[in-house]
């Protein structure tokens, strides 16, 4: 298993589905404002984006590196894929990466990222990302919590430091046979300065909102257009 396998097992633990949904109307508003056809949602997890959006007629496509959160949206009847979005088929009106999609990214994978990104976007497409800011990282994201219910426990410790949160997720899975299977793996989320993403080449920062998820100005949420 993966980390980010270990990450979608662990999900629905962590008590982020209000944070998510309002993230979900954020992007949804914002995207409002342009005519959206098609939407290639990148990390798209369990889907969720996809299916608000495609109750607004808007044909989605999700890709995901992990294969639990690919196969839960086969299941559901979207179209997802675990690739690599260099290598989705195709051109979009609009892409989206939510919730600390970016933030996976060291910076030389980033960059090949947004490439990626810049490609499969239409002339006049729009890619909508978020990014922790600094305070998002070190006074939102660091810490330990643990959470439970009847068949799992888990623990979550992250770390900031040197511009990197690590965090390490320790899960425990009551079996059929009343044992327990330990799942023990860190992701790592880097920070990226705003001044990095105004330097991309292939793709202009249009517009960014600093915002509060959980707390005071933890997040931003970046606009890009493609470059002439
Ligand atoms: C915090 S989750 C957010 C999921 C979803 N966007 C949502 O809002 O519910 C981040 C997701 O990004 C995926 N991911 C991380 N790095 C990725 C990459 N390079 N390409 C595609 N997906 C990635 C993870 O597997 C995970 O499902």
């Amino acid at each position: 298993m993966t980390n980010l396998d270990l990450y979608a097992k662990a999900e629905h633990l962590l008590g982020i589905e209000e944070a998510t949904e309002a993230l979900y109307d954020l992007y949804r508003s914002e995207l409002d404002s342009y005519e959206v056809k098609t939407l290639l949602d990148v990390g798209c997890g369990r889907g969720g984006f996809m299916r608000r959006m495609m109750s607004d007629g808007v044909t989605c496509k999700g890709v995901d590196l992990s294969n639990i959160m690919v196969d839960e949206c086969k299941l559901q009847g979207l179209d997802a894929e675990c690739i690599d979005v260099s290598q989705i088929d195709g051109k979009y009106d609009a892409i989206v990466a939510i919730f600390d999609v970016l933030n996976f990214l060291d910076k030389d994978a980033l960059l090949k990222f947004l490439d990626a990104i810049a490609e499969k976007l239409d002339d006049n497409g729009v890619f909508i990302a978020d990014v922790n800011t600094l305070y998002g990282f070190s006074d939102v994201a660091e810490g330990t919590m643990s959470s439970e219910n009847e068949k799992e426990f888990l623990n979550v410790d992250a770390v900031f430091e040197n511009n990197e949160l690590h965090t390490k997720f320790t899960l425990f899975h009551k079996d059929e046979d009343e044992r327990f299977t330990k799942y023990q793996d860190t992701i790592i989320q880097y920070f990226h300065k705003i001044q990095f993403f105004e330097k991309v080449k292939s793709l202009k920062l249009v517009d960014k909102q600093t915002f509060s998820l959980y707390d005071e100005l933890d997040k931003t949420l970046l606009i890009f257009k493609k470059r002439a």
